[in-house]
């Protein structure tokens, strides 16, 4: 079975005094993730070592970087390095955020080139992709996602491409409270396989774990992570609330 994964993204949102009680909120309950699960929580940098330090020991729960930079060090005032998080025990990062990509211009370029240096470190990337509104409504997303997958995962070789979680993550969909249907979901999840497979085979497609995100609640995880291709969610607004998120870890399959 692929991994199936509840990854929370905090965003820029929480001090460090909310954020603590929040994860210990969360790993007080009573939730127990399985060898094919796991929990991630992506919190802002400087909370990265802390909250390493609040999970110590607990199996398969994580904390990850929402961001790095695509240079591995130099004068660039304020980033943070793949090495840095290396060396302070971060084995997880998102890459290719909709805000990253569309408030800080990144490209699908410069994702590949995060993608590269986290994996020549070890970190697994959780590189997001999706559309726009006015994309879905011209009706060509499954294109457009497909170019998003071309040009930045598809120099990985099959070994490297194993590695990799993807979150599918419809723009229209995020902090809107308009979450996809399931079968819009699932009619996304299933193209990016096929896409997937006819890239690298369809054994290896069938390995790697495809998170859906926006919008993703308590009330509608059980009905989207039911889908077949759908293998668990990224989460925002709701990871912030620990009833909730808790809910949607006891959603994952
Ligand atoms: P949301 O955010 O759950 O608040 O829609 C998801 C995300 O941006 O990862």
């Amino acid at each position: 079975m692929r991994t199936q994964i509840a990854a929370a993204n905090w965003k820029m949102n929480k001090t460090l005094q909310e954020g603590t009680q929040l994860l210990n909120d969360i790993l007080s309950s009573d939730i127990d993730p399985s060898t094919t699960q796991k929990v991630i929580f992506a919190v802002p940098f400087p909370y990265l070592t802390v909250s390493n330090d609040v999970i110590k020991g607990r199996a398969n729960i994580h904390i990850a970087a929402q961001n790095c930079h695509h240079k591995i060090s130099g004068a660039y005032t304020g980033e943070v390095s793949v090495d840095m998080l290396d060396s302070i025990d971060i084995k997880y990062c998102i890459i290719g955020h909709s805000e990253r990509r569309e408030l800080f211009d990144e490209s699908n370029q410069v994702i590949a080139e995060k993608l590269n240096l986290c994996l020549g470190k070890g970190l697994t990337p959780i590189f997001c992709c999706g559309e726009a509104l006015s994309i879905r409504e011209a009706g060509t997303q499954n294109d457009y996602v497909e170019n998003q997958l071309n040009e930045s995962l598809f120099h990985l070789n099959k070994v490297e491409i194993q590695k990799i979680v993807i979150a599918y993550e419809p723009i229209w969909a995020i902090g809107t409270g308009k979450t996809a249907t399931s079968e819009q979901a699932q009619e996304m999840h299933a193209h990016l396989r096929n896409v997937l497979a006819k890239q690298y085979g369809s054994d290896i497609a069938n390995n790697i774990s495809i998170l859906y995100g926006g919008s993703v609640k308590g009330s509608n995880a059980v009905e989207l992570f039911g889908q077949p291709d759908v293998d668990g969610g990224l989460v925002g607004g709701a990871s912030l609330i620990p009833s909730e998120f808790v809910q949607i870890i006891k959603a994952l399959k």
